[in-house]
């Protein structure tokens, strides 16, 4: 779909350019594993192609090196993050895996990470579970913690859970040639287009907005046709594919992420000013709130929303009645969970605490609902606490 038509427009179509000329109105998923031929030479050839990491626009060989309903979701994610293409995974984190395999297969096993991170991410990261060694640095020590095995900046905006944002444009100045991966998880590329900004791989868990119901677990990084070869030959050898139903899902849900981000956006504003007048919060995360905001990046503050109570933060798990006590986010309906106690567990308690996440933080990932009725949900428990 070309890159003239609108966002929104690009959302409903990119990836499904076709369609009509195939006589279908939805997208057809393709559950093969193997693909059938005749020609023992030409699947060679092929095969020898698909595991350079090129793509090939014809019938793929096998179901681990390429599927035809992902593709059409990879191409409509690069539509929409602006980049050549885009690669996509199981999960998440098999995206960020895959991600590190690839950088330290070509020479650079050092990683500089800005923290906050999501808590998995974050383990991975300090964990050297993939041969890989990071130095974790605040936005302004990037600069100085860059070596010359340095393989890439690893860095969330609005990062998970505290909402923090980095100046993208500065930051990939000062990383100079090395590579920055935003992870654009939190804004979605309606909100924030990190590719235009400077950022060389754009990744996001698509178990979360781009999906948007709550029921497909994926990754995606989004690149140039260069990083994509060796993501794709790492996803060949190591096999975190993404499933075609999910890619499926995913196409779907792309078609109302604006409209959805643009919703539940809303509603988080409308939230994060109401709950910074309420005397049972005591802090609000929203960006924008607690420091300036980079100009000309992100449009708006996102659906996320994360406060701290005066009293303990289980009774407001407890006491929702409508919104979902749950980890994860992105979902058309509102969740909320502590990170300390789910999402960034894993993390040890002293870094946690030092990067501002307390204990008593609650993290919401607001939905499409009416905005009164999240709020009369939120007061009522407030209301009930002890
Ligand atoms: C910002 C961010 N990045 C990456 C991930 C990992 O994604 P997944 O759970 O799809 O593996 C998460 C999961 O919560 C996340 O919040």
């Amino acid at each position: 779909m070309d890159d003239m038509h609108h966002l929104a427009t690009r959302a409903v179509h990119a990836g499904r350019e076709d369609l009509t000329d195939l006589g279908v109105h939805a997208v057809p998923i393709d559950l093969s594993t193997t693909y059938p031929s005749r020609e023992m030479q030409a699947e060679a050839g092929r095969l020898d192609l698909l595991t350079t990491g090129a793509r090939d626009d014809g019938m793929p060989v096998y179901g681990r090196v390429g599927n035809p309903t992902v593709d059409r979701f990879e191409r409509a994610l690069a539509s929409l993050e602006s980049t050549e293409t885009a690669v996509a995974f199981a999960s998440g984190m098999a995206a960020l895996s895959a991600t590190l395999l690839a950088v330290a297969s070509a020479g650079k096993s050092h990683i500089v990470a800005v923290r906050p991170l999501y808590g998995t991410t974050d383990f991975l990261l300090e964990s050297g579970l993939l041969g890989i060694t990071t130095t974790f640095v605040s936005e302004s020590e990037v600069a100085a913690a860059i070596r010359p095995d340095t393989g890439l900046v690893i860095v969330e905006s609005p990062a998970n859970p505290t909402l923090n944002e980095v100046d993208i444009r500065h930051l990939v100045a000062v990383c100079g040639d090395v590579p920055v991966l935003l992870d654009n998880t939190f804004a979605t590329p309606v909100l924030q287009r990190p590719a235009e900004l400077g950022a060389a791989l754009v990744l996001h868990s698509g178990t979360k907005y781009l999906g948007g119901h709550g029921d497909v677990l994926a990754g995606v990084i989004a690149c140039s046709e260069e990083f994509a070869r060796g993501l794709r030959n790492v996803r060949y050898a190591t096999g975190g594919m993404l499933h075609p139903l999910s890619g499926y899902l995913l196409l779907r849900g792309l078609s109302t992420l604006p409209i959805r981000m643009q919703v539940a956006s809303e509603n988080a504003r409308i939230l994060a000013e109401r709950l910074t007048n309420h005397p049972a919060v005591t802090r609000v995360f929203y960006p924008g709130f607690n420091s300036d905001r980079p100009k000309n990046q992100m449009e708006g503050g996102g659906a996320m929303v994360s406060f701290e109570v005066v009293g303990d933060p289980a009774d407001v798990i407890g006491g929702v009645c409508m919104i979902t006590p749950a980890v994860s986010l992105g979902s058309v309906d509102t969740l909320i969970q502590n990170p300390a106690s789910i999402s960034h567990h894993i993390m040890d308690p002293d870094v946690r605490h030092d990067i501002g996440i307390s204990d008593k933080l609650l993290r919401m990932s607001v939905g499409i609902e009416h905005v009164d009725d999240i709020w009369n949900d939120l007061t009522a428990t407030f209301a009930g606490m002890g």
